[in-house]
């Protein structure tokens, strides 16, 4: 199947009892036996399993033709089963510039446990290559990266993470669908699926995706079974309800946010823009290999540093000045802002999850405030 076609009819199937073409939505928590002690259906209790939570695994498997897909209550939860599926002692190598919230929960919750963890610049394959030890177990990579969007090569740190018995992880958050980081050799897919996969800022979730069954993968879906942190039946509904629109709304944020780059980045109010499908951008001819759309995100640095940034912020009108990504809507945030304290980047740095309104309004609406801006 094309991935439009399983993103509509993977994981569903008419209803037998009702004939409803759409999944409906099972709330009971426990599953009941018959006169024999034998169950009714597969299911037993919620947390373990839930007709819902499987039609989305089922579809979202689909998407990334993969074996396996393991949801959990939200991104960083579904990190989490990953980096419990290691062992104390294990040593794993990221990147400075990913999410920072997978950063925390490593220096907070896993150097306490053992893990040791090097932060090189996943984007250089002599860095990473120097900070592989004996124990290294796991390359963590994010690309195009939060938020500075750089691209790190997939099919080298795979291939790298296997030469040296190693799994390799990418959080894929940014770009489902247009990005299929299991073709290119890795190992394990994780998703914030609050984000675009969600789509409409109005559910949490995540989800591990492997292409195979395998150990590792069973300890993250016992982590999932055990652990408990399990997304409830409406938002697995609500997720794959949004999945079924995802093919078109990646290549609508993706197009938008091409016009939106082309847009600032000739605009004489801004210094820098960060963004992948701009041919300017360093990597661009890397992730034109890698990736099939350039995605929604970008970042800015304006003129004039931390205060002109603010300005601008406080000029728009369509963007939502909000932390997140991935929704129908535009959204902004000083990032720094965001990240207090952990923020590697400058405090000039505007990131801007584009959205789907008419690219030709948010140009607009970026063309005054900038306008604002430079009459101040
Ligand atoms: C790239 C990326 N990964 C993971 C996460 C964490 O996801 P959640 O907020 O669903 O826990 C986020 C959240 O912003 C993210 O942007």
């Amino acid at each position: 199947m094309h991935p439009e076609t399983a993103a509509i009819h993977a994981g569903t199937h008419i209803d037998p009892s009702t004939g409803a073409v759409i999944t409906p939505i099972v709330l009971s928590t426990t599953f009941a036996r018959n006169e024999q002690n034998e169950l009714i259906s597969e299911f037993v209790y919620s947390r373990a399993g839930n007709p819902n939570r499987k039609a989305l695994e089922e579809r979202l498997a689909a998407m990334e033709q993969a074996d396996v897909a393991i949801t959990f209550s939200s991104g960083l939860a579904a990190a989490m089963a990953i980096l419990h599926s290691l062992s104390p002692g294990d040593h794993i190598i990221i990147s400075p510039d990913m999410y920072f919230g997978v950063r925390v929960q490593l220096e907070l919750l896993y150097k306490r446990w053992g893990l040791q963890v090097s932060e090189v610049d996943t984007t250089d394959m002599t860095a990473i290559a120097a900070a592989i030890r004996p124990h290294t177990r796991l390359i963590w990579t994010e690309t195009p990266s939060n938020p500075l969007v750089k691209i790190t090569d997939l099919r080298a740190v795979a291939a790298l993470a296997h030469r040296i018995g190693a799994v390799c992880v990418c959080d894929n958050t940014w770009s489902p669908l247009i990005q299929k980081p299991l073709d290119l050799g890795v190992d394990l897919v994780m998703y914030s699926t609050t984000k675009y996969i969600g789509g409409h800022s109005d559910l949490l979730g995540g989800a591990v995706i492997s292409r195979q069954h395998n150990e590792m993968v069973e300890r993250i879906r016992t982590f999932q079974h055990i652990g408990g942190a399990v997304p409830s039946p409406f938002e697995c509904w609500l997720m794959l309800r949004s999945i079924a629109t995802l093919p078109q709304r990646m290549e609508a944020h993706s197009r938008n946010a091409m016009r939106l780059a082309s847009f600032l980045a000739q605009h004489p109010a801004i210094e820098k823009v960060h963004y992948a499908g701009l041919p300017t951008h360093p990597q661009h001819g890397l992730a034109a290999g890698q990736m099939a759309a350039f995605g929604g995100m970008l970042s800015v640095e304006p003129k004039g540093g931390k205060a002109a940034a603010l300005k601008i912020l406080s000029k728009l009108k369509l963007f939502a000045r909000a932390t997140s990504l991935g929704g129908v809507e535009s959204l902004i945030e000083h990032r720094a802002t965001v990240e207090a304290g952990h923020a590697h980047f400058s405090d000039a740095l505007l990131r801007i999850s584009v959205g789907l309104e008419h690219p030709d309004d948010l140009i607009a609406d970026f063309q005054l405030a900038l306008e604002e801006l430079e009459a101040a």
